[in-house]
C-alpha cells in the first residue's frame, strides 16, 4: 500500500513539475515580447525627453541671442552705451510716453549689464566702486519730458509744417503717465514740463528743474521750429559724449532744408564749437549723433572727437 502511495506521489510531483515547465514555456515568449515592447517604449520616451531638453536649451539660447541682437540694434540703447548714465534724459515731444519708456528701459539695461559684471574687463581700478557710481548715477538720472499735451502748435510763419497740422498728437499728461507706470518705469525719475516750448524753454525752467548735464536728448516734436527751440534751450547742458536723437530726420522727403535736418544744420552753424558724429539710424526716420566739444587743435585739423573718459561708455 505504501509503495502504491509513493508511486502515485512521485507521478503527481513529476506531472506538477512538467506542468510548471509547460507553463513557463508558454509564458516566456509572452513575457519576452512584453519586456521587449516595454523596453522599446522606455527608450522612445527617453529619446523624446532628451529631444525636449535639447529643444528647450536651444529655444533659450535663441531667445538670449534675439534679445542681445534687439538691444544691440536699439538706437536708444546705443545712445546710453556711448553717453553713459551721467546726467539726464531730456525729451521734447512726449505724447504717448512710448519713447520715454523705451529710453528708460534702455538705460536700465545698460545699468543691469554693468551690475551683472558682463563688462568687468572694461572697468579700471576699483570695479565695485565704479559699479556703485554707475548705479547711483542711474538713480539720480531723470527722464524729463517737455510737451504742450495739447498737440503740435501752429507752424512758425513761413515754415513748412508738412503733414503736422496744429493740434495733432493731443494727449493729456495722464496718458503718458499711465503708459510709463504700466510699463514698469520708476515714476520717481519722471518729470514733465507742460506747455509750448517757446514758453517753457527758459532759463527759469532750467533753474527750477536744476538741469545739469544731458546724457541723451531726444527731439520728437516734428516741426523745424520746435526742434530749434529745443536745441537752443539744451545747449548749455550738453557735454562731451551727449547724444542727440532726432525722430523725424527723414521727414519732408529727407530734405536737408526742412524739419529737424534744417534745425540741426542751423544749430551747428551757430555752435561751431560742437562736433557731431553720426551714431546710428533706426527704423525709417530716427537718427542719432554723438556730440563733442571741439578743442583748438581739432579746429585746426577739422577733426572733432575727444571724450571725457566716461567709464560706462566702454564695452
Ligand atoms: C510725434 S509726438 C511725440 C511722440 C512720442 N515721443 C511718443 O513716444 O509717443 C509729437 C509731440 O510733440 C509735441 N510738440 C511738438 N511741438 C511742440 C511745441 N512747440 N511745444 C510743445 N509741444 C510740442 C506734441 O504735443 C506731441 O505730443
Amino acid at each position: 500500500m505504501l509503495k502504491l502511495v509513493r508511486r502515485v506521489a512521485t507521478r503527481l510531483a513529476r506531472d506538477n513539475a512538467l506542468h510548471g515547465r509547460v507553463d513557463a514555456l508558454e509564458e516566456r515568449p509572452q513575457h519576452a515580447a512584453l519586456v521587449e515592447q516595454l523596453s522599446a517604449r522606455v527608450a522612445e520616451v527617453e529619446r523624446r525627453l532628451e529631444e525636449r531638453d535639447r529643444a528647450a536649451a536651444l529655444a533659450a539660447r535663441v531667445k538670449e541671442l534675439e534679445e542681445a541682437v534687439f538691444w544691440r540694434g536699439a538706437l536708444f540703447y546705443k545712445a546710453f552705451e556711448v553717453a553713459g548714465l551721467w546726467g539726464d534724459y531730456v525729451e521734447f515731444g512726449v505724447y504717448s510716453g512710448a519713447t520715454m519708456s523705451n529710453a528708460w528701459w534702455c538705460a536700465k539695461r545698460h545699468l543691469d549689464l554693468f551690475a551683472s559684471g558682463a563688462w568687468d574687463h572694461s572697468l579700471a581700478g576699483d570695479r565695485d566702486a565704479t559699479k556703485r557710481a554707475i548705479a547711483d548715477s542711474f538713480r539720480r538720472m531723470r527722464f524729463i519730458g517737455f510737451d504742450s499735451f495739447e498737440g503740435i502748435p501752429p507752424a512758425a510763419p513761413g515754415e513748412n509744417a508738412g503733414p503736422f497740422a496744429a493740434g495733432t498728437y493731443a494727449a493729456a499728461e495722464e496718458v503718458p503717465r499711465g503708459h510709463l507706470a504700466r510699463t514698469g518705469v520708476d515714476m520717481g525719475q519722471v518729470h514733465f514740463v507742460k506747455g509750448f516750448f517757446n514758453e517753457t524753454c527758459t532759463p527759469q525752467t532750467a533753474a527750477a528743474l536744476g538741469l545739469r548735464e544731458i546724457a541723451v536728448l531726444h527731439i520728437d516734436s516734428d516741426l523745424y521750429s520746435s526742434a530749434l527751440t529745443a536745441l537752443d534751450f539744451c545747449t548749455p547742458f550738453l557735454r562731451d559724449g551727449s547724444v542727440v536723437i532726432f525722430d523725424e530726420w527723414f521727414q519732408f522727403n529727407g530734405s536737408p532744408v526742412e524739419g529737424e535736418q534744417r534745425a540741426f544744420a542751423e544749430w551747428r552753424e551757430r555752435n561751431p564749437d560742437w562736433n557731431a558724429q553720426e551714431l546710428a539710424r533706426e527704423a525709417t526716420s530716427r537718427m542719432g549723433f554723438v556730440l563733442n566739444r571741439r578743442r583748438p587743435a581739432d579746429r585746426a585739423t577739422g577733426d572733432g572727437a575727444g571724450g571725457a573718459g566716461n567709464p560706462s561708455a566702454a564695452g
